[in-house]
């Protein structure tokens, strides 16, 4: 399968820096979890298993990577998930778990002691899952307001003790403590310089980065990470039915809670080109293996109005870890990025090989967990159009819970109106069908008409003919279809001509 160059190249040990030490390991299983490496063999048991699918956050860890910020090389330090991250994925990085923070003398990190000083900790075992969130934050922000703090905590749960102490433990840790060590100095990754210890940890990583593609082989199992586009590209197409691994967070809890075996991974998160995000006047060129986070970010500055739907896209660890490519490709008819993308007009450049070809995305999805995607071809990029003046754009996520929750629907609208009148709707749920799907009959119901509210109500009827909802544990398809309507209303009250309602009035989670 591979050829002689390939074989030949491809390295089978993974390193990596803990405590500040390069840690290696020789072929790691593919598909271990961080999270049974560290409480299983280095018996660094701080880090707990509560879920095992990414839910409630005990296990986080916090990974540094090299990136490139305004030119400069820099450390980013994110928290993720370690139980459904795989082993091999840590190569080059830097990992940082509850234990790393205390000193050896004995003394707290300020994170430690902020939780210990506001008794934000009872049972403790999410306790370590919160202080690994908060000092990502606390070295990515030197001030955070409330909203941020929230998002930080987003992933993680806590079952006795309640939120209000955690939260005057986030803003009580940045006057804590002894911030003698790096690692205890706040907001040094915000800052616009890099002091000599984040230097010497670049310098440190920098040395990890691989002149080869590595190549991990246990057993039955076999784990590809190439480092270019190209190379990543020959090998998808020799080995069609390799699973592509990008962020892991759906992937992952097909081992830990399916107990799928996955004989062969091509992970795309080592492949640079693929981790950009450019932008042309018309359009973001969003690669296949950018974060959800780096992703939404650049999305939030276009469409401001999308904000709250990615804050509530899964939790920060997911986002950090997750790709919008993943999303994708993964085609879940309950996805929260595909409808709005869809409506923007979004589209796909799918690759095999060397040749690539441009698919809209609604077009993408086939049905049930079946896409156009051909064997050996793989997303390479994602293709939103900027937003364009006279369209009002929106997305509404219906859900029991604001963070981390999966979706019963969501709606997505994109209007060009013109003269009062609509000149062209792009209507798409998730949740309503099979696949994250246009609504054909409530699109037609508005185009050329004005936009007052017998059109508005005329689309919510038609709704009934889009789609034939299913009940499930999340919601009755009498629900589903109510709330698309709804939804639907609400873009109405929203961008009416005559006294539109703010999104704070009409928005259940502002009201409260
Ligand atoms: C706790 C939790 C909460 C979540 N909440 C949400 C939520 O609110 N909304 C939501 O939409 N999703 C949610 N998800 C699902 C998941 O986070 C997203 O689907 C995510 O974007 C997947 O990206 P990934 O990089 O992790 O993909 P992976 O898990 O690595 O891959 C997913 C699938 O895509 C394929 N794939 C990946 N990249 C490519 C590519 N470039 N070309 C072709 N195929 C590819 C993989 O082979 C696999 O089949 C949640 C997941 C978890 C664990
Ligand atoms: S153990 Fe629950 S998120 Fe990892
Ligand atoms: S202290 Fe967090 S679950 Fe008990």
């Amino acid at each position: 399968m591979l050829n002689g160059k390939q074989a030949a190249a491809a390295a089978e040990q993974i390193r990596f820096v803990l405590d500040d030490e390069v840690v290696t390991l020789v072929n790691p299983a593919p598909t271990r979890t961080i999270l049974q490496f560290l409480r299983e063999d280095l018996r660094r048991t701080g880090s707990k298993e509560g879920c095992a699918e990414g839910d409630c956050g005990a296990c986080t860890v916090v990974l540094g990577e090299l990136v490139a910020r305004d030119g400069t090389e820099r450390v980013q330090l994110r928290a993720v998930n370690a139980c459904i991250q795989f082993l091999p994925t840590l190569d080059g990085k830097a990992i940082y778990t509850v234990e790393t923070l205390k000193r050896q003398d004995g003394s707290l990190h300020p994170v430690q002691q902020a939780l210990v000083d506001t008794h934000g900790s009872q049972c403790g075992f999410c306790t370590p899952g919160f202080v690994m969130s908060l000092f990502a934050l606390f070295k990515n922000d030197a001030a955070p307001d409330r909203a941020c703090v929230a998002d930080a905590l987003s992933g993680n749960l806590c079952r006795c003790t309640g939120y209000r102490p955690i939260f005057e433990a986030a803003d009580r840790m940045y006057q804590c403590g002894d911030q003698r060590d790096w690692l205890n100095r706040p907001g040094t990754l915000a800052a616009n310089t890099v002091d000599a210890d984040e230097q010497a940890l670049i310098s440190q990583l920098k040395a990890l980065r691989r002149e080869t593609d590595l190549r991990v082989e246990t057993g039955d199992a076999r784990y590809f990470a190439p480092s270019s586009l190209a190379e990543f590209a020959t090998l998808r197409e020799q080995m069609p039915d390799a699973r592509i691994l990008a962020g892991g967070t759906d992937v992952g809890l097909w081992v830990t809670k399916q107990h799928r075996e996955l004989p062969v991974l091509l992970y795309i998160g080592n492949v640079a080109e693929l981790k950009g995000i450019d932008r042309s006047d018309t359009h973001f060129e969003i690669g296949a293996a950018a974060s959800l986070t780096d992703a939404f970010a650049a999305l939030n500055g276009a469409y401001p109005e999308l904000a709250e739907l990615w804050r509530r896209f899964a939790s920060m660890p997911v986002r950090n870890a997750g790709t919008l490519g993943g999303n994708i490709a993964n085609g879940s008819p309950i996805g929260d990025s595909m409808p709005v993308l869809i409506c923007l007009g979004t589209s796909v450049v799918l690759r095999k090989g060397a040749l690539t070809r441009e698919l809209a995305l609604e077009d993408l999805y086939l049905d049930y967990q079946k896409n156009a995607m051909q064997p050996g071809e793989f997303i390479e990029r994602i293709r939103v159009p900027r937003s364009r003046p006279g369209w009002v754009v929106r997305s509404y996520k219906i859900a029991k819970r604001f963070d981390q929750d999966i979706s019963a629907v969501c709606a997505a609208f994109a209007l060009h109106l013109d003269a009062g009148a609509v000149a062209e709707a792009r209507i798409a749920y998730g949740g309503m069908a099979a696949t994250p799907r246009r609504a054909a009959a409530a699109e037609a119901a508005l185009a050329g008409q004005p936009w007052q509210e017998p059109a508005a109500r005329a689309a919510m009827a038609a709704l009934d003919a889009d789609y034939t909802p299913l009940s499930d544990m999340r919601a009755s398809s009498g629900y589903r279809m109510q709330v698309a309507k709804n939804a639907l209303y609400r873009l109405w009250l929203e961008t009416r001509p005559d006294a539109p309602l703010a999104s704070a009035q009409v928005n259940v989670f502002q009201l409260v």
